[in-house]
């Protein structure tokens, strides 16, 4: 197993699907975890319980909010030198005409400017050396008619860590990011509570099947381990290969 005794981390979205099974399994490597929730109290309060890590209350998009978040894990444990940035809103499905400015900026803001604040946070604190994972997605790179929302965000994602990853490499911190696929989470809640939508998106998937949110985990503990010192600037993609399957047919 990972031995991630020496880490302090800060899990975004700690409460829920990926975040939440990335808050269990750096608890599970030692590591000491303050991690964010944002409307699932009762929940993050069970974690809590069940782990010793810290939920604080947070919206992501909130640049006060950010900073309490991070005076916190420095008064529990001292300087993170981990982060995970999975809290996330899912695409609206309204196509961009329709689409009310606030509805776009409600989601870019969690989705992108969350991730800027707190990497940006990370990257004041830090001391020599720390490690970062964004949570991103296929879609950072596949458009879907009625995502400009999401996909425009994880775009910038995409760009947010790539481009911290050349600024922070002379400090070695690391910034990578992860691209899930399908995964089992609320946010598939459709897919989670039936079948036969599940079976049905499924069937587009080459591995047959959607992933779980700890498989993710597991790549992000990888990533965040002393094995992945020399990977920075780099996305994985997580997906049974869902985003080689272009253009069938045509
Ligand atoms: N589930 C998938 O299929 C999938 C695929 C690709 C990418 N992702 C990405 O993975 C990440 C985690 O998603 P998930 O599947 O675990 O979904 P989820 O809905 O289970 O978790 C998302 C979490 O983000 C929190 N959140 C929403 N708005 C917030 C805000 N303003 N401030 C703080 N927290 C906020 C929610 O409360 C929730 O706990 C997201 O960034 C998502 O875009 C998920």
């Amino acid at each position: 197993m990972t031995d991630l005794s020496q880490s302090i981390a800060i899990v975004t979205g700690g409460a829920s699907g990926i975040g939440r099974a990335c808050v269990m399994a750096l608890n599970e490597s030692g590591a000491r975890v303050v991690f964010t929730y944002h409307s699932e109290e009762d929940t993050a309060q069970d974690i809590a319980a069940k782990t010793g890590a810290i939920p604080v209350q947070t919206d992501v998009g909130d640049e006060d909010a950010v900073a309490s978040l991070f005076a916190r894990c420095e008064e529990e444990f001292g300087t993170p030198t981990l982060l995970v940035n999975s809290a996330g809103l899912n695409m609206s499905g309204t196509c961009l005409v329709d689409m009310e400015l606030a509805h776009f900026d409600k989601v870019v803001r969690t989705d992108l400017y969350g991730p800027f604040l707190t990497c940006r946070a990370f990257a004041r604190a830090a001391k020599e050396g720390g490690r970062i994972v964004n949570i991103s997605s296929i879609h950072e790179d596949a458009p879907r008619a009625g995502a400009v929302d999401y996909d425009a965000a994880k775009g910038g994602l995409a760009q947010l860590t790539a481009t911290l990853a050349l600024e922070l490499a002379p400090r070695r911190i690391a910034v990578n990011g992860v691209a899930p696929g399908m995964i089992l989470t609320p946010m598939n809640e459709e897919a989670m509570d039936d079948e036969e939508v599940r079976r049905k998106a499924e069937a587009n998937i080459p591995w047959g099947r959607a992933g779980t949110p700890e498989e993710v985990a597991a790549l992000v503990v990888f990533l965040l381990s002393p094995a992945a010192d020399y990977i920075t600037g780099a996305t994985v993609t997580i997906d049974g290969a869902l985003s080689q399957v272009v253009a069938p047919g045509a």
